[in-house]
């Protein structure tokens, strides 16, 4: 499948933030990506980012509520990514699962709850440092597939995103080694607990993804794209990312 590079902004955006997709679009416009490009901005700017995005790349969420409306103060509802111009939504991001205890059954509920609204869903997992160390990663990330992916999810509407816990944000990554045994270990995950249509789902690899580090990483060959933090803020941080992807399609 075309390899997805998605880019997460997390609590940082405002609306000046809006010229670097304006950019990126007119960069994509001329040189047209091997690859999906999607950028997932703080709500606050779904709708005009939607606008300045063009037709080269798909805006997303970054998380939804489980309903569709009701009294959930602060929540948005995939219904509602969805009328704001997303076509995608993250679920289960480590710092959904950190600091809004976020528990597997509940990312699950926000998986179906994403495609009932109409979007693509990205479900994220990863292990800590301590539960790499104490040599679980393997059976930690299993344990979060089983949990966190719905019986009958689709490959078309579905990516799965590795972003090892201790590898957010800090400028360290697992070797390629280490990304290619867990890519391989999801996949067979994956084919046993879905057949086909896990066979084919997208496995993106996220954490300190850089311009610097994204060729090597993407060449790997169960890594179907990746999920970008802080590289994806600057258009020409990210299209050096969305670049290294070639020959996958
Ligand atoms: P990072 O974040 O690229 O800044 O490490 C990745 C993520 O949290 O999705």
């Amino acid at each position: 499948m075309r390899p997805l590079i998605a880019g997460n902004w997390k609590m940082h955006g405002l609306a000046k933030s809006l010229a670097e997709i304006e950019k990126l679009a007119s960069t994509l416009a001329a040189t047209p990506a091997e690859c999906d490009v999607l950028i997932c901005p703080p709500a606050s700017l779904l709708t005009r980012a939607a606008e300045a995005a063009g037709e080269h790349i798909l805006i997303g969420g970054q998380d939804c509520h489980t309903e569709d409306g009701g009294p959930f103060t602060g929540d948005i509802s995939a219904e509602m990514l969805k009328d704001a111009g997303a076509s995608h939504v993250i679920v289960g991001h480590s710092e959904r699962r950190q600091a809004h205890g976020e528990t597997d059954a509940i990312v699950a509920a926000k998986a179906k709850a994403g495609w009932r609204g109409g979007l693509g869903v990205i479900i994220c997992v990863g292990e800590t440092e301590a539960e790499r160390d104490a040599g679980k990663a393997l059976d930690v990330v299993a344990g979060q597939i089983a949990g966190s992916v719905p019986q009958g999810a689709l490959a078309a509407l579905t990516a799965i995103a590795y972003e090892p816990v201790w590898a957010i944000g800090t400028g360290k990554t697992p070797t390629l080694e280490e990304i290619e045994a867990m890519h391989g270990h999801i996949r067979a995950r994956l084919e046993a607990h879905m057949d086909s249509e896990g066979a084919d789902m997208r496995i993106l690899y996220g954490g300190s993804v850089k311009p610097g580090n994204a060729a090597e990483i993407l060449k790997i060959a169960e890594v179907g794209g990746a999920l970008v933090g802080g590289a994806s803020l600057k258009a020409t941080d990210f299209h050096s990312i969305i670049a290294a992807v070639t020959g996958k399609s």
